[in-house]
C-alpha cells in the first residue's frame, strides 16, 4: 500500500478535468484494499482503474484507492487456453500480449482503455464482441466478508453495458481478478461496420483484426493522452420497435439493431449527429467532431462545462426524436455516484 503525495486527480482519469481528492493510495494486493477500508471506514471511499469511464463532477471528499493488482497466469488445455488475470492490468495490453502469443479470441476488443478489473463491471464491448462472451468468472473482493468469491460469469448478470456490479454488488465487492476462456478453435467475428473489408482477406489472423479494429478506432475516437474524454458519453438507446417503426418513416436511414422482437437498439451517435451536434461546443467541452457520441475536454474544461453540454445533447435529442439518452459515464460528486438528472437539479 502506497499513499500518494499528491491530491491532484487529473492525472488519474482520462476526462483531464481538474479535481482533486483527500487523498489518493495504491492497493497492491487484496489486504491493502481491506486495510483502507478498515483505516477509513468513516470516510467516502472510491476504486479508480484508469478512470477512463468515469467524470468528477467535482472534487472527491474522500479516499481514492488505485487498483495495482498485477499478475497473469496461462494454463493450456487441449481446447483453449484459460487465463487468470489480476484486475489491475491494462486490458489493451493484455489483447496485444494474447494475440502476439497467437492466443486469438481478444482482438475485437483492442484500444478499449482501462484495467482489466473495471471490464467485467460495464461488460465492455466492441466489433461485434462483449467481455462476457471470453469471461470464465470474475474473482471479487467482498469488503463486508474479507472473502475473495469467484463469480461464474453467468452470476454477474452481464447485459449491455451493465453487470451485477452497477446493481446489487455497488460499493460492495471490488474485482481482484477475471479469468477468461479463449477456444483453441478460432472463429473470426467481422460483421460489424467497416471489419467485413476483412472477409475479402485469405488467411486473416487475430492480428489482422487487431490491427484493423486499433485503425478504426484511432480515425474516430479521440486519445484521451491527447483530448480529453470518456468514450462514448451516452448508450445506445434501446425503443420499442413500434417506436422504431414511426422514427423510420421520417428517417429511413436511421441506424437500428433489433436486440429482441419487440425491441430496438438505436444509434446515440446518430441521433446526435442529426442535430447538428458535431462541433456543438459549451465553454471548453465540445461534442467530438468524427464520433458525435465522445464529449470531450477540449480546451480547459470544467465539469460543469461538461455538464452543461450533456444536458444541451440529451435535451436536444429529446425534443427532435422523443429518445431518452442515458449516460453510461459515471458521474462522481464529493461523496458518492450522482447522475446527470441530480446534478442538473442542483
Ligand atoms: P474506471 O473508469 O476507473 O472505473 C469505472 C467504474 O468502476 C467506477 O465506478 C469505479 O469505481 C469502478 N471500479 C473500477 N475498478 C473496480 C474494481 N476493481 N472493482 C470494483 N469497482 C471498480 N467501453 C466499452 O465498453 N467499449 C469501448 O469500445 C470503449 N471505448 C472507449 C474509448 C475511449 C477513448 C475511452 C476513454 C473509453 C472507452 N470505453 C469503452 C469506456 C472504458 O474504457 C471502459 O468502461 C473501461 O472498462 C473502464 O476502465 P477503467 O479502469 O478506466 O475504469
Ligand atoms: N454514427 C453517425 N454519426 C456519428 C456517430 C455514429 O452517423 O457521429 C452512426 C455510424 O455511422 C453507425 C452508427 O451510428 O451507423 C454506430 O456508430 P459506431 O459504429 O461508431 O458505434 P457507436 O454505437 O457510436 C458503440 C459503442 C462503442 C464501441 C463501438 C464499436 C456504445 C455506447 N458505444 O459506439 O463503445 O466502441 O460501438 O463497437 O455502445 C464506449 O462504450 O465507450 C464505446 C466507445
Amino acid at each position: 500500500m502506497k499513499t500518494l503525495l499528491t491530491t491532484s486527480l487529473k492525472p488519474f482519469h482520462t476526462f483531464g478535468i481538474d479535481v482533486d481528492a483527500k487523498q489518493i493510495i495504491e492497493a497492491h494486493c487484496a489486504e491493502d484494499f481491506l486495510s483502507v477500508w478498515r483505516d477509513y471506514a468513516d470516510e467516502p471511499k472510491l476504486i479508480l482503474g484508469e478512470g477512463s469511464n468515469l467524470l468528477f463532477c467535482q472534487s472527491y471528499d474522500g479516499v481514492v484507492v488505485l487498483n495495482r493488482l498485477k499478475g497473469i497466469d496461462v494454463d493450456e488445455t487441449a481446447t483453449a487456453w484459460r487465463l487468470h488475470v489480476a484486475g489491475g492490468e491494462n486490458w489493451h495490453e493484455l489483447v496485444r500480449w494474447t494475440v502476439e502469443q497467437n492466443m486469438p479470441g481478444l482482438e475485437n476488443l483492442a484500444l478499449i482503455p482501462g484495467l482489466v478489473g473495471s471490464a467485467p463491471i460495464q461488460n465492455i464491448g466492441a466489433y461485434g464482441v462483449e467481455l462476457n462472451e471470453r469471461c470464465e468468472y470474475v474473482d471479487v473482493l467482498m469488503l463486508e466478508t474479507g472473502d475473495v468469491v469467484r463469480m461464474s460469469a453467468d452470476e454477474c448478470e452481464f447485459g449491455y453495458r451493465d453487470s451485477v456490479f452497477k446493481g446489487r454488488l455497488k460499493d460492495k465487492a471490488i474485482i481482484v481478478a477475471v479469468g477468461l476462456l479463449l477456444p483453441k478453435v478460432w472463429v473470426p467475428v467481422i460483421g460489424y461496420g467497416a471489419l467485413s473489408e476483412l472477409s475479402e482477406q485469405s488467411e486473416l489472423t487475430a492480428l489482422d483484426v487487431f490491427n484493423k479494429v486499433c485503425d478504426i478506432r484511432n480515425e474516430k475516437l479521440p486519445n484521451p493522452a491527447v483530448i480529453g474524454n470518456a468514450g462514448s458519453f451516452f448508450k445506445n438507446p434501446v425503443v420499442s420497435k413500434s417506436q422504431a417503426d414511426a422514427l423510420a418513416v421520417q428517417h429511413d436511414k436511421m441506424p437500428r439493431f433489433a436486440v429482441s422482437d419487440d425491441h430496438v437498439k438505436l444509434a446515440a451517435g446518430w441521433l446526435i449527429d442529426q442535430c447538428g451536434l458535431k462541433g456543438f461546443r459549451v465553454g471548453g467541452a465540445a461534442v467530438h467532431d468524427k464520433q458525435a457520441l465522445v464529449l470531450t475536454n477540449l480546451e480547459n474544461a470544467s465539469a460543469e462545462d461538461v455538464v452543461a453540454l450533456a444536458k444541451h445533447v440529451v435535451d436536444t435529442v429529446e425534443s427532435k426524436f422523443g429518445v431518452s439518452l442515458e449516460h453510461e459515464v459515471r458521474f462522481m460528486g464529493a461523496h458518492a455516484e450522482t447522475t446527470l438528472e441530480a446534478v442538473c437539479q442542483h
